[in-house]
């Protein structure tokens, strides 16, 4: 699919950008660049000493770190963001600069530099609060009001994905948006600015009750990260995609409440009820949350030949093996 170049990963120390490199430094160069803010050395550790591994430490805010880091490079995929809904609530400012100033400078100099391909993490957190399950590309974005930091994070993704069309538009930049939803599985971070399956694991496997915003009827399509890696391999390399937005998401439609019910069953701790939570007592009062969240997955079926094939349980259970194995060492 992708053989014999030179691809960048920004946040390749993170979550989903580790598994991207251990995928692609298979046929091809990988350099990978980070601030470790919230990726770990513990992801990329087993690459160090290989020929086709190269680590820059350093942050996409810096143009000439930026530069340096693309000098040699075909193909960006750019997964650097500051990630996790709590962050977006307690640090918008942070997210703000680094996901958008730090995307720019990215593009910008990616430009420069001429890229073949360069493919951008996006978020279904871009629809906000739209209703029109399931949530298409084309469709409208709804958020809330801008003194609710919760929608900096939307807001900010958004903004990359209007310049990447517009640089696309206007300089043929051969960009890709992939609009992730709620990718999980091995190496996920979890303390609680992180996603809702590395926190519920964290606690059950402590022998702690799962704690449930609000009703826990809310529900969310979550995506087992071999399938996110596999969208992205295919956005970076397949020509049809070039100057298009993506979902990449499973359709498997699931409610908080079902998902900590699970994680509680797969874990063999049955003793376990979970809890609930209000908003307020997790987030403080700049949140509102998104009662149903399921992508239509006919546009990336039709032009990335692409579908999430990881049914939920199978994939929880992987997780929950990785976790047991790394959280009890
Ligand atoms: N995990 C998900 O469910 C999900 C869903 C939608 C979109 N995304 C997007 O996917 C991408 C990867 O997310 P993740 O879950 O792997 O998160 P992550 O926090 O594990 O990875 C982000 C990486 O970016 C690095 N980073 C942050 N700021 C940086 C900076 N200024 N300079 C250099 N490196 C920096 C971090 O150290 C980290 O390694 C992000 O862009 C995120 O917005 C993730």
């Amino acid at each position: 699919m992708l053989k014999g170049k030179v691809v960048l990963v920004t946040g390749g120390a993170g979550f989903i950008g580790s598994h991207l490199v251990d995928w692609l430094i298979r046929d091809n160069d990988v350099v990978v660049l980070d601030n470790f803010s919230s990726g770990k050395i513990s992801n990329i550790q087993h690459h160090l000493e290989n020929d086709s591994f190269t680590l820059i430490k350093g942050d996409i805010m810096n143009r000439e770190t930026v530069k340096e880091a693309l000098k040699e490079v075909d193909v960006v995929i750019h997964q650097a963001a500051v990630v996790g809904v709590k962050k977006y609530v307690e640090r918008p400012l942070d997210v703000l600069t680094t996901n958008i100033f730090g995307t720019h400078n990215l593009v910008e100099e990616s430009l420069k530099r001429g890229v073949e391909r360069f493919v951008f993490a996006s978020t279904s957190e871009v629809y906000g609060k739209s209703e029109n399950i399931p949530l298409k590309e084309d469709g409208d974005r709804v958020l809330g009001s801008t003194s609710i930091a919760r929608w900096c994070y939307s807001t900010s993704k958004a903004a990359d994905e209007h310049f990447l069309f517009a640089y696309h538009e206007v300089h043929g930049f051969p960009m890709v948006i992939l609009r992730y939803f709620n990718v999980y599985g091995p190496r996920q971070e979890t303390s609680d600015y992180s996603g809702v399956i590395p926190i519920f694991i964290r606690r059950v496997l402590r022998g702690e009750p799962p704690l449930i915003h609000g009703d826990g009827e809310q529900t969310r399509a979550f995506t087992y990260i071999s399938d996110a890696v596999e969208a992205t391999v295919i956005a970076a390399s397949k020509k049809e995609a070039i100057g298009q937005v993506f979902n990449v998401g499973s359709r498997e439609e699931t409610t908080i409440k079902h998902l900590a019910k699970m994680i509680i069953e797969l874990s063999g701790n049955n003793s376990i009820e979970p809890k609930h939570i209000s908003y307020e007592e997790f987030y403080g009062e700049s949140y509102e949350d998104i009662r149903r969240r399921v992508p239509n997955v006919e546009k990336a079926e039709k032009v990335l030949g692409f579908r999430a094939k990881t049914p939920l349980r199978d994939g929880l259970k992987r997780t929950i093996e990785w976790y047991r194995e790394h959280l009890m060492n």
